[in-house]
């Protein structure tokens, strides 16, 4: 018995080196988990692959991986499973505690595994079409904006693309960016493009190029009651953005067999949220890249956007409830869930209820954080049969407690700025089973 123990000790991968070096035993882990944020001139505050870079940041690097705070990831593991979960491998956390308290030794750099390739510029090569803001925007300085651009596409012909990259102009202002198809037809207008909307205009605030709800605009928290209003956007869906850009979010590409379509002359709008810069004034041209389908699809990639305009958080609650549902009228595929909401969010949950009454989770965000706008990409597509009803509910946290929050002391309603708050969900989806159209 004691035999077989040692041998079975021997087998564990920690006990052939029993102290984990840098080049060797961490780096892999750095390479495929950290750098793609880790690395000069991107998002994260150090570089993580080198030695020389990592090694003062051993401690934290523990603290973070051991708390799961890094890699960012925010979905409760007990609910779904996500194809993009960048989380540690439990042995690959062992291995670089054990390496932070062994000293964080380097090792031999002949250890070292190849360099990642890094790709500048269009993550997925050249595109095909390339449409920019249309001009070079300045940002003034110390200003948190909301712009938006539309420019026309002059596409006399549609296009099924397979893919889109928005490339922000200049990363050291734009937080991120949606590009909405714009069509002069009212009904596509209504369902893309929010701040065109007429139906909602009414009770709206247009400060420059910067939208809020009325103060005195109509509330409803819970948009799940059986006797909701009659108001904008409350029941039913509004059309997605046809791409978007997000910290750590990858560009968007549509599954095989699938495209979206873009009908001739569509106009589109890019709506790009510059974070307030110091220093320097800045400029930015933001573009994105079309690639295109080599023809129809078998599926036509859809995405439709949930959100409840109708909000309104007491001043110094701490636990406030938004929902929004959705009945579906149709069978649907779904493929990706994507929470969106401002610094006062806590949480939110999305409950599917089958119409046979079966209730199940398909996403549960304990701990929103405003700073990772994550796309959540089930596993295996969920079919979602008609009669059922998603529901979306969400926390926000207005008083003291929370860190993030500007300012407890204000009733806050739906606004484009941060300071205000939203409540939307992006859910992209395939119709199905797929008939061709
Ligand atoms: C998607 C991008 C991304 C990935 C992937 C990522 N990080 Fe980070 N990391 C960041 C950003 C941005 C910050 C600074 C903001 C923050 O702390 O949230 C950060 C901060 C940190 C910090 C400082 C935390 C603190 O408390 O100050 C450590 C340590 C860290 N990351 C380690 C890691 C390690 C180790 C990995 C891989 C296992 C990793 N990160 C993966 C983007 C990323």
């Amino acid at each position: 018995m004691v035999r077989f123990l040692t041998f079975a000790f021997l087998l564990h991968p920690l006990a052939f080196s029993a102290t984990p070096t840098f080049s060797k035993d961490v780096a892999p882990i750095f390479y495929k988990h950290c750098v793609s944020c880790h690395r000069p001139n991107d998002i994260a505050p150090m570089s993580l692959l080198d030695y020389k870079a990592a090694r003062p940041w051993a401690k934290s690097i523990r603290q973070a991986v051991s708390s799961r705070k890094m890699p960012p990831w925010f979905a409760d593991p007990k609910f779904g499973h996500f194809s993009n979960d960048p989380s540690l491998a439990t042995t690959e956390l062992q291995t670089i505690t054990a390496w932070v308290d062994a000293g964080a030794p380097e090792g031999n750099p002949a250890d070292l595994p190849a360099r990642p390739k890094f790709v500048e510029g269009w993550q997925l090569g050249k595109p095909d079409i390339i449409v920019d803001i249309g001009e070079d925007h300045q940002i003034k300085l110390g200003e948190d904006a909301y712009e938006h651009f539309t420019v026309e596409t002059n596409f006399k012909e549609g296009k099924w693309i397979r893919a889109a990259e928005i490339k922000p102009g200049n990363r050291q202002v734009v937080h991120h960016v949606h590009v909405l198809l714009v069509q002069d037809d009212l009904k596509l207008m209504e369902v893309a493009s929010t701040t065109n909307s007429p139906a909602l205009s009414k009770f709206l605030v247009r400060e420059g190029k910067l939208t809020r709800i009325r103060a005195d605009a109509p509330v409803v928290n819970d948009a799940c009651v059986a006797d909701v209003p009659d108001l904008p956007f409350l029941t039913g869906s509004q059309e997605g953005a046809l791409a978007s850009f997000l910290p750590g979010k990858p560009p968007d590409t549509f599954p095989a067999g699938t495209a979206k379509w873009i009908p001739p002359g569509s106009k589109l709008e890019f709506v790009v949220h510059y974070a307030s810069t110091t220093g320097k004034a800045q400029t930015d041209r933001t573009s994105v890249g079309f690639y295109l389908a080599s023809g129809p699809p078998e599926q036509v990639m859809r995405r439709m956007d949930l959100r409840n305009f109708f909000l309104s958080i007491p001043a110094n609650d701490d636990n406030h409830m938004v929902r929004r549902c959705f009945d579906f009228q149709d069978d649907r595929l779904l493929l990706s869930f994507t929470p969106h909401m401002h610094y006062r969010a806590k949480d939110a949950t999305y409950e599917l209820t089958r119409p046979n009454g079966k209730k199940e989770i398909l996403l549960l965000v304990p701990r929103y954080d405003f700073n990772w706008q994550l796309v959540y990409r089930l596993q295996n597509p969920v079919l979602v049969e008609k009669g059922s009803r998603l529901m979306v509910t969400v926390h926000y946290d207005n008083s003291s407690n929370n860190a993030a929050n500007p300012d407890p002391k204000q009733v806050v309603r739906w606004g484009d700025k941060t300071e205000e708050e939203m409540m939307t969900s992006w859910i992209e989806y395939l119709d199905a089973p797929g008939p061709k159209r």
